[in-house]
C-alpha cells in the first residue's frame, strides 16, 4: 500500500476559554493517501474545522498544539518554521473554506486574485498570470469566465465565488486538497455541480482531497474512505462502502440513522438533526459516553484503544473491545 501523504498523529489541541484550557482535539489519527479523496465527517462543533486549520497552521490565537504530528509528504509540519510553512501553504496543501465570500479580497477583481495566485507560485508576466487565470476560470466551470474576471466578489453569486475559490486552487497545483464544507448556503443543484467539479478536478489532478462535511450523503457520493469525528476525538474509520454497511461505533450508527430516519429534518438543518446533549469535553474515556445508549463503566474511566475490524476499518469503541483485551 502506498504511503499515505497526510498523516494526522495522537492530535491534541488545546484551546483557553476563560480560566480554563479545554483539549478540544484529543487523540487525533488519520491519514490521507495519494489521490485519494477521504472525507471527515461529524455533527456541528466536532473539531473538523479545528482539525483543517491546524493542518494548515492557521489557528486562532487562544489554540496550541501540545502533542502529536503531520507529517506531509513525511515532513512534520508542526515543526516547520513560520516561512517554511508559508511555502507549503499553497503549493503543498491549499484549503476551500466554508464560506467562500469570506475568503475572497472584496476589493480586488476575481480575476486578478486568481492571477496573484499563480504569480506566487509561478514565474509569470502579468499579462501571462492573467490570461491563464481566465482559462483557470473556465477550467472551473465559469462561462463568460472572460467578463467575470472583472468581476468583485459581491457581484458574484454564492456557487461562483466558490468557483472562482477552486481555480485560486488550482493555481496552486497542491498536493492535498482541504475542502470544508465547500457548499455550506449554496442550492442543492449547485452543490451538486460543485461536487462534481471538485471530484474531476482532483481526478485530472491526482491531487489528494480530504473532504470536511456533517453531510453523509456527500460522503457516500464523493469518498473512498471517511473519518468519524465526534466531540475532537475520531470515532471510526472506514472504507465508504464498509461504514455505510457495518458501522461499529453507536456514533456512526446514530448519524446513519438520522439520515435514514428524519431525512426531513437533516434537509433543513442536517447538523443539527441529532438531539443534543452537551460535549463532555472532561470524560477521560470516551466522550460520546454521556450520549451513548450501549453506555459501559469504561467508558468513564479511558479512551478506548482502537480495534481494526477489517481492512482499513478501525473503531474506537469499549464496546468492540470487550473480551478482546
Ligand atoms: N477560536 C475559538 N475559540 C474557542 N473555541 C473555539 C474556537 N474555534 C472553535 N472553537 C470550539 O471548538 C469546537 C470545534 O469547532 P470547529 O469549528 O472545529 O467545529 P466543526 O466540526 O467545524 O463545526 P461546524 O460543522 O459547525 O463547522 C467547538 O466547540 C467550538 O466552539
Ligand atoms: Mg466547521
Amino acid at each position: 500500500m502506498a504511503e499515505p501523504l497526510l498523516r494526522v498523529q495522537s492530535l491534541r489541541l488545546d484551546i483557553a476559554d476563560h480560566e480554563r484550557s479545554r483539549s478540544i482535539l484529543l487523540d487525533v489519527n488519520f491519514d490521507v493517501r495519494p489521490n485519494e479523496v477521504m472525507g471527515l465527517v461529524g455533527e456541528s462543533g466536532s473539531g473538523k474545522t479545528l482539525t483543517a486549520l491546524t493542518i494548515m497552521r492557521l489557528l486562532p490565537p487562544a489554540a496550541s498544539v501540545s502533542e502529536g504530528r503531520i507529517e506531509l509528504g513525511g515532513r512534520d509540519l508542526l515543526r516547520l518554521t513560520e516561512s517554511e510553512m508559508r511555502q507549503v501553504r499553497g503549493s503543498k496543501v491549499a484549503m476551500i473554506f466554508q464560506n467562500p465570500r469570506a475568503a475572497l479580497n472584496p476589493l480586488m477583481r476575481a480575476g486578478d486574485q486568481v492571477a496573484r495566485a499563480l504569480l506566487l507560485h509561478r514565474e509569470l508576466s502579468r499579462a501571462e498570470a492573467r490570461r491563464q487565470a481566465v482559462e483557470l476560470l473556465r477550467h472551473a466551470g465559469i462561462s463568460d469566465a472572460e467578463s467575470r474576471a472583472r468581476a468583485y466578489p459581491h457581484q458574484l453569486s454564492g456557487g461562483m465565488a466558490q468557483r472562482v475559490l477552486i481555480a485560486m486552487m488550482l493555481a496552486c497545483r497542491p498536493d492535498l486538497l482541504i475542502a470544508d464544507e465547500p457548499t455550506t448556503g449554496l442550492d442543492v443543484t449547485i452543490q451538486a455541480q460543485i461536487f462534481e467539479l471538485i471530484k474531476k478536478l482532483q481526478a485530472e489532478t491526482g491531487a489528494s482531497l480530504l473532504l470536511i462535511t456533517h453531510d453523509l450523503g456527500v460522503v457516500s457520493e464523493v469518498c473512498q474512505r471517511v473519518a468519524v469525528m465526534y466531540a475532537g476525538q475520531i470515532m471510526e474509520q472506514a472504507p465508504v462502502a464498509e461504514l455505510f454497511h457495518h458501522p461499529s461505533h453507536p456514533y456512526t450508527e446514530r448519524l446513519l440513522g438520522s439520515i435514514l430516519r428524519v431525512d426531513q429534518a437533516a434537509e433543513l438543518d442536517p447538523s443539527r438533526a441529532i438531539a443534543f446533549a452537551s460535549i463532555d469535553y472532561d470524560n477521560p474515556g470516551c466522550r460520546f459516553a454521556n450520549r451513548c445508549p450501549y453506555v459501559l463503566e469504561a467508558c468513564w474511566v479511558r479512551r478506548p484503544v482502537p480495534r481494526r475490524l477489517a481492512e482499513d476499518h478501525i473503531v474506537y469503541c469499549h464496546l468492540r473491545n470487550e473480551g478482546a483485551s
